[in-house]
């Protein structure tokens, strides 16, 4: 995945502008970065590998002249990252340029004819395509506006573009299909960018742009056209969070920034209660529920099943987003698939829900407002967790559980369950009032190579989210396991050298999750227990614990049980010397199947 930025300044230079903005959009991806701008003497450009801090001390990215520009932040998809491949792409004579973030799906058919007319390709990429076939369209006496129209009708695939042309010094076009792309209305400026965090500090009033939409953005002003030419009529909507939520306010990193939102996260999620209750009255004839979903959301989701079985009875899958279109599609009209995402742009997910459509009622639990899969299921629920900036997901993953806590517990008419979620915001700011306890444990354990994290039942999802946290941000090999599975295998691994956390709430599940947790402390291996404080057993006989409010009993234990864990994973990392904010290899959102 990438991001773009492009800009169209009334009277400011753009290049520090889309700098500064194509910073915000870092967590989209960063192995190269470029900023392409556009003025009388035609198309400058300056582009390289490696994260902006870097490039930019490399060639000073800053340094362009004009008004007009656009910026791109990439997560090499088709060749590696390299400065050839860096974006903006520009056209056989320069001309032209191209920010794209997605994919295209025909491109090797269509460079190849391209190639055959005597153009020439300079890199590896998919993106190149589209300033060539612009050119060859505007070779043709097309103005630009028509000239991507018409590349456009030929690209199969997913795309966000911004495009500049030395012919139009005050203009940009944008498009999407399947790619988020939003505008920005300021006072004179004009913006196009991947999410709105790139462009907040300069405006708040956004457009969504929707698949298929043409943007057309000069210094008179915004036009969206659809794909027929016509003009569309859009809402300008406002963005009701601010440029310092988006920023680290202090922290070291934005994962222990949003780590620590957590408390205020669950209270905003909270307020979704209505709408979910809303969409419940809508679920008539409704007899089995699949949740799909990757990663984190898939934890998520897990829990989900627990919950939802247990307390209404409703058989309920879950199933990996990327594992959907590979199950006998059994779905029928009476289910409901719900599909979780934090951004709502994961490729797999958003496959998944275009099958699942088909057949069944669909609602998508989403973090990032007007993303692809709001746009596209019968329902949506918002987890209101604000940006998340950091790769590894933490708030969000609260807020998806604090949705799906809502969603069963109004299905169930559980009302003791919903008011003790009112409860959550609290102890999970006991839980982080505490932090020093998991940061000693984590700067004893930061050498190991391995660590187990195992839980029964509801805490299941919680061991396997905890191990997720682990490999992703500290690159230990860490494996979530049902406790009581074990023995069927895993236990061969156990030693002294590989610590083993033991997800241990008071509840129905207790006595055996401490036989499995004997059954390891017996292997040698070093347990760290996260527990109630009033357990006696955690503090006399267990080597290391981190211990949360005994009020918090076993069903509402995912939520708050998880945090140690996340600051278990964070502080490792931290004693690591790596960045917890942007692992090797991983992207905040994944586009590509
Ligand atoms: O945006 P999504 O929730 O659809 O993303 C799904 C996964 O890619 C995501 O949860 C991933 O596993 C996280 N980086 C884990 O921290």
């Amino acid at each position: 995945m990438c991001g773009i930025v492009g800009c169209v300044l009334k009277n400011r230079k753009v290049a520090p502008i889309l700098l500064e903005s194509i910073g915000k959009l870092e967590y989209r991806g960063y192995d190269s970065v470029g900023i392409s701008t556009v003025d009388q003497n035609g198309i400058h450009l300056k582009k390289g590998s490696g994260k902006i801090k870097e490039v930019n001390e490399k060639i000073d990215l800053g340094e362009l002249p004009g008004t007009t520009g656009i910026a791109h932040v990439r997560w090499a998809t088709h060749g590696i990252p390299s400065t050839e491949n860096s974006h903006p792409h520009t056209d056989n004579e320069g001309n032209i340029s191209v920010v794209h973030n997605g994919i295209i799906e025909n491109f090797s058919e269509i460079r190849e004819s391209l190639e055959k007319e005597g153009y020439i390709f300079k890199s590896q990429t998919d993106t190149e395509i589209i300033p060539i076939l612009i050119e060859k369209n505007m070779n043709k006496g097309l103005n630009l506006e028509d000239a991507v129209n018409e590349a456009l009708k030929i690209i199969k695939g997913s795309y966000a573009i911004g495009v500049i042309s030395k012919d139009n010094p005050n203009e940009i076009i944008g498009a999407r299909n399947d790619s988020p792309l939003i505008i920005g209305v300021g006072d004179g400026d004009y913006f196009i960018a991947s999410d709105a965090t790139a462009i907040i500090n300069h405006t708040k009033n956004v457009i969504y742009v929707d698949n298929g939409e043409l943007v057309i953005l000069n210094s008179e002003g915004v036009v969206v056209k659809d794909s027929k030419g016509n003009v569309v009529d859009k809402n300008i909507d406002v963005i009701d969070w601010d440029a310092e939520m988006a920023q680290k306010e202090g922290y070291d990193y934005f994962m222990l920034k949003e780590i620590h939102e957590q408390d205020s996260a669950i209270r905003d999620t909270l307020s979704e209660k209505d709408k979910i209750a809303e969409i419940i009255s809508n679920l008539d004839g409704i007899n089995r529920i699949c949740f799909v979903a990757c990663g984190t959301s898939f934890h998520a989701s897990l829990t989900g099943k627990y919950l939802i079985e247990s307390m209404s009875g409703i058989s309920t899958d879950v199933i990996l987003a990327s594992e959907f279109r590979y199950s006998a599609n059994t779905l029928d009209e009476n289910t409901l698939v719900i599909f979780i995402s934090q951004s709502g742009e994961t490729a797999d997910t958003l496959k998944a829900l275009k099958l699942a459509k088909k057949t069944s009622k669909t609602l998508a639990i989403v973090n990032v407002l007007g993303s692809s899969a709001t746009r596209e299921a019968d329902f949506v629920i918002y987890t209101r967790a604000g940006p998340e900036i950091g790769v590894a997901a933490t708030k969000t993953y609260i807020s998806q559980l604090v949705c799906i806590y809502m969603f069963a517990a109004i299905l169930a008419d559980n009302k003791e369950l919903l008011n003790t979620l009112n409860e959550v915001p609290d102890y999970v700011s006991e839980v982080l009032s505490k932090e020093d306890v998991v940061k000693d444990i984590a700067s004893k354990y930061s050498d190991v190579n391995d660590f187990f994290f195992i839980g029964r039942g509801l805490s299941y999802p919680t061991a396997l989210e905890g191990a997720l946290k682990l490999k992703e941000i500290t690159y230990i090999h860490g494996e979530g396991y049902a406790a009581g599975e074990l023995k069927h295998g895993p236990l061969a691994l156990i030693d002294d050298d590989v610590p083993v956390v033991v997800v241990l709430p008071p509840g129905d599940n207790y006595k055996k999750t401490v036989s499995n947790l004997e059954e390891v402390k017996a292997r040698g291996a070093h347990v760290i227990a996260i527990g109630s404080c009033e357990d006696d057993f955690i503090k006399t006989e267990v080597e290391d614990s981190f211990c949360i409010n005994d009020k918090v009993k076993e069903i509402i234990a995912p939520l708050i049980y998880v945090v140690p864990l996340q600051l278990l994973s964070y502080y490792i990392s931290v004693e690591r010397g790596l960045d917890p904010d942007k692992p090797k290899n991983l992207a905040k959102c994944v586009t590509v199947e």
